[in-house]
């Protein structure tokens, strides 16, 4: 049986996200401007490849996050990154959420020039519709982030965690993790999270809120022939 965490993307497109979803056969993608993510089952035939280059059309970009799976030869890469998935082991009691609050759909303007600006991953228009996000605000604007995305079983991953250039190093990016640790462990789901293996200043923040390394990843996406 595949653990539900081996598939995040797959669960999350057949479960929570299924209202977000495009599909053809078992091959399915989010809809234009929430995720580039895509899932196949988790041992593909040539049909399933067949299935997802019809949903993505060709020259589309295939992106199978940390899907441990190959596509075709003809399917050329375009990018491949090792990374970490990390568990939330136990909260630290520290690293209070104060003076975090709740970003909506007027916020989202925002939180795509902040994400412009600082570079957590992916964030497009509509990728605050995975879940909910938290930030902080200092003197009006937006200084720091973070919200749910993948949704497996049980499980909500922690996504899109950056503070503006100009405001790192004071707790901020512990603060708005922990509000986002708050929110899932308060509805009893579990928090997991991504993140680039060369990124240590971001898993250092991680590791003091309580994540361990669950398995290490490699991040890849293909152009579709
Ligand atoms: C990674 C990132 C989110 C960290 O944001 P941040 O707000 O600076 O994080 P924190 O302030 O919580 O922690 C950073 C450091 O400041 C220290 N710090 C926290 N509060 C502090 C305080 N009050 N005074 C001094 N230092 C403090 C932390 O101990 C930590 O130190 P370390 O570098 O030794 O680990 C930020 O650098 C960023 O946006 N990076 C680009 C986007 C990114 O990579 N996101 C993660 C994607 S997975």
């Amino acid at each position: 049986m595949v653990e539900v965490l081996d598939d995040p993307v797959g669960q999350s497109l057949r479960g929570a996200h299924a209202h977000l979803a495009r599909r053809v056969g078992d091959a399915a993608t989010y809809q234009e401007g929430v995720s580039t993510f895509v899932a196949v089952p988790v041992r593909p035939t040539a049909a399933d490849w067949d299935d997802l280059a019809r949903l993505l059309g060709s020259g589309g970009f295939a992106d199978l996050f940390s899907a441990d799976v190959t596509p075709p030869a003809s399917w050329e890469p375009v990018f491949e990154l090792d990374g970490f998935q990390m568990v939330l082991d136990r909260a630290e009691p520290e690293a209070p959420a104060d003076g975090v609050v709740e970003l909506g759909p007027g916020d989202v303007e925002e939180m795509l020039a902040l994400t412009e600006q600082a570079r957590p991953g992916p964030f497009w228009a509509r990728t605050a519709e995975l879940g909910a996000f938290h930030g902080v605000r200092e003197d009006g604007a937006l200084v720091a982030m973070a919200g749910e995305r993948l949704r497996p079983p049980g499980w909500t991953e922690i996504s899109a965690v950056c503070t503006a250039p100009s405001a790192r190093g004071r707790g901020l990016a512990a603060r708005v993790t922990r509000a986002a640790i708050d929110r899932i462990t308060g509805r009893g789901e579990r928090p997991f999270l991504h993140v680039a293996s060369s990124n240590t200043g971001a898993i250092r923040v991680y590791e003091r809120l309580g994540f361990v390394v669950r398995r290490p990843v490699r991040f890849h996406g293909y152009r579709v022939p």
